[in-house]
């Protein structure tokens, strides 16, 4: 009798951003995007929050006139067991985040045969991924890569150097306490915009002057304090963020009094409260950035996570010199992690060789 043999490999591996926001799908075979496409996209809901990226999966294999049988992976950006150590005492949080990577949320039978086996399933940690979306697609040789946003398991920052076409070392993480996302979506807020109008921050701080002491300090090697005082301790992951916003609020209301935290309607009253914020990000990236000079000792710099989307951040770090050149993943909110998670899988299944070609445009949706 004939023994089973290995499964030919076909080069076709899925990334997926499966998140609680942003979730997505890239196709790609041999490590070259086919079809990348944002689940928001088709349900039409912003963000696609709280939403399984099943349909964007579907629609990138029919693209391709593929099934899930003809994938080698299904590859993950973000490590979701991780997250729950991470979420510690919060029993409903964890149920739901685990929720996240089930059959029924990934693979739901409305649109896939529950018969058919799975293709195997590869997770990456959220800013591993976050940090490949941006430095396979930049066409550098070598480069730093910084990826900044609110969290991505237990992490807010993470420093890397990457090499060699196939080599992403993490040199070094700040943790979620230290989250320069929360920080700016915590100002966004205080100026009455919801937290996913940062980018309305970022325009408003252009009419304003940096007048008010927010209270943040620049990073220093060994020492990862970026805001004064020390990190709340609680079990409960979630409530030690929502500890760290109010405080973070009540920083800006010393800071910025009278203008008390959410009067609607009137932007224009904290345009210094805005500038304010937008100068002590500035300030800090580029103190990061030069943490990512010294540690990678490449002049190149690669950036992802939702606080690189801050372009006039970026616009100041390039006009400064410090590195020679930059290179932005457009889609550095979490929709990105599935291109990063998917390059890293193929580069690991077929070799260097799946390592893609740099990025020049972003149109590979329906
Ligand atoms: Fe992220």
């Amino acid at each position: 009798m004939k023994a089973p043999g290995k499964k030919k490999s076909t080069g076709w591996i899925a990334g997926i951003n499966h998140g609680s926001h942003d979730a997505s799908c890239v196709l790609t075979h041999e490590g070259k995007t086919v079809v990348w496409v944002e689940q928001d996209r088709l349900s039409r809901i912003k963000y696609a929050a709280d939403q399984s990226p099943a349909d964007a999966l579907f629609a990138c294999l029919k693209f391709a006139g593929l099934g899930l049988q003809c994938l080698d992976a299904v590859s993950l950006g973000s490590d979701h067991a991780q997250l729950i150590q991470w979420l510690g005492d919060d029993p409903e949080r964890c149920r739901e985040v685990a929720s996240y990577s089930s059959r029924d949320w990934l693979f739901p039978a409305r649109l896939f045969d529950p018969s058919m086996p799975l293709p195997p399933i590869e997770t990456h940690p959220h800013h591993l991924a976050h940090a490949a979306s941006a430095f396979y697609p930049s066409g550098f040789e070598d480069a730093a890569a910084l990826v900044m946003d609110a969290m991505g398991e237990d992490t807010s920052t993470t420093i890397a150097r990457c090499y060699s076409n196939d080599n992403i070392q993490i040199v070094k993480s700040y943790s979620v306490d230290e989250s320069l996302g929360y920080f700016y979506e915590t100002a966004s807020q205080y100026v009455g915009f919801s937290r996913h109008q940062a980018g309305k921050l970022m325009g408003l701080a252009a009419y304003g002057s940096p007048i008010y002491d927010l209270r943040l300090k620049l990073p220093a090697n060994g020492n990862d304090r970026i805001w004064p005082v020390a990190a709340i301790d609680d079990k409960n992951g979630r409530l030690r963020i929502e500890k760290r916003c109010r405080q973070l609020n009540s920083w800006f209301t010393e800071a910025a009094f009278p203008y008390a935290s959410g009067i609607v309607g009137e932007p224009m009253a904290y345009r210094d409260f805005a500038a304010s914020a937008q100068a002590a990000l500035e300030r800090i990236i580029f103190t990061l950035g030069e943490q990512a000079l010294q540690s990678s000792a490449s002049r190149r710099l690669v950036l992802s996570g939702g606080v690189a989307l801050n372009c006039s951040a970026n616009g100041k770090l390039a006009a400064s010199g410090l590195f020679e050149k930059i290179f932005v993943q457009p889609a550095s909110n979490d929709s990105g992690v599935a291109l990063g998670a998917a390059i890293q899988s193929s580069i690991r299944r077929y070799g260097a060789s799946a390592r893609p070609a740099m990025m020049n445009h972003a149109y590979w949706g329906l």
